[in-house]
């Protein structure tokens, strides 16, 4: 008999940082003691365990899919399928970390009713823990109706990039005394209206700062300095995969980029060489063995 072609299967190690799930209770209590909440976006299972294994306490499936992996020049293009589909792979490949997933542009903002259903849907159909949505005043009803429905929400406020092209383009928010204030207001209005926690996002560190000390459920920053009670990058960002990106704020930890390059250039000449595959990648005839690699 001979064996089969090795089928393709992922392999997901799991969450290695052991311990029970991370929930809302937690990171609330994480804030209390003081202790950093460390967050992290993630678009799929593979991902999501790696990242989940080196011990994050909350992955964020965020709405930045649409340009990180399909390309486009603004979250704005991101669906309720898409962020449904993305969620449930990423909740597949997490034993630990707390899952978030982005609710998309226009999934809420039309009406505190279709908010409601498609935030309920994003729960339901990716196993995901809580849903998050940006904004402050314009959105209170639809966070305390969709609080009120049982799911957890998570706000945003500072750069909010659904609102890229209102707000002028990538700018940094809170710059100046009024804004601050008005900050501080939408994040006490927000934690009201029953957020567990608020992402921040590029502002001074002065801004973020009042905003963490003014509110009582965690902060956490992404370019607004070290202040808040956690932190969160977009993975293939601080892998140095997606090389065009590099704001200050941004520290890469890694050059994926790099690597995979090198990696795939080798390989495609070491094939047209005719090194690879070499004798020794190749099956014998008649043989029994698998090869699930
Ligand atoms: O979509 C996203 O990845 C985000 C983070 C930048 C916070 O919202």
């Amino acid at each position: 008999m001979t064996s089969d072609p090795p089928t393709r299967t992922m392999s997901v190690p799991g969450g290695g940082s052991g311990g029970r799930k991370v929930t809302t209770f937690d990171l609330g209590a994480m804030k209390s003691r003081g202790e950093k909440i460390v967050a992290i976006t993630a678009y799929d299972a593979l991902f999501a365990s790696l990242v989940d294994a080196a011990g994050v306490d909350l992955i964020l499936v965020g709405d930045s899919l649409a340009s990180v992996l399909c390309g486009e020049e603004s979250t704005l293009a991101a669906t309720v399928e898409q962020m449904t589909y993305h969620g449930r792979i990423v909740v597949r490949g997490t034993s630990r970390a707390f899952v978030v997933v982005d609710m998309p542009f226009l999934s809420y903002q039309v009406s505190v009713e279709e908010a409601v259903r498609n935030a309920g849907n994003i729960l339901k159909q990716t196993g995901a823990g809580a849903v998050k949505l940006e904004g402050g005043f314009d959105v209170l009803d639809a966070v305390r109706a969709i609080v009120r429905a049982g799911v957890p929400v998570m706000g945003h406020l500072g750069f909010t990039p659904q609102s890229v092209h209102a707000l002028g383009g990538h700018r940094i928010q809170g710059r100046d005394e009024e804004a601050v204030s008005r900050l501080v207001e939408e994040a006490a209005a927000l934690e009201e209206a029953g957020v567990f926690s608020i992402v921040l996002e590029l502002m001074p560190t002065v801004a973020a700062r009042r905003v963490t000390e003014a509110i009582s459920v965690p902060t956490v920053g992404i370019g607004a300095g070290p202040e808040c009670d956690g932190q969160v990058l977009v993975l293939h960002d601080m892998l140095g995969l997606n090389e065009g990106f590099s704001p200050r704020f941004l520290k890469r930890y890694a050059e994926l980029g790099a690597a995979v390059r090198d990696a795939v250039g080798r390989y495609a000449g070491e094939v047209r060489e005719g090194l690879y595959p070499d004798a020794s990648h190749g099956y014998e005839a008649g043989g029994s063995d698998g090869d699930g690699g």
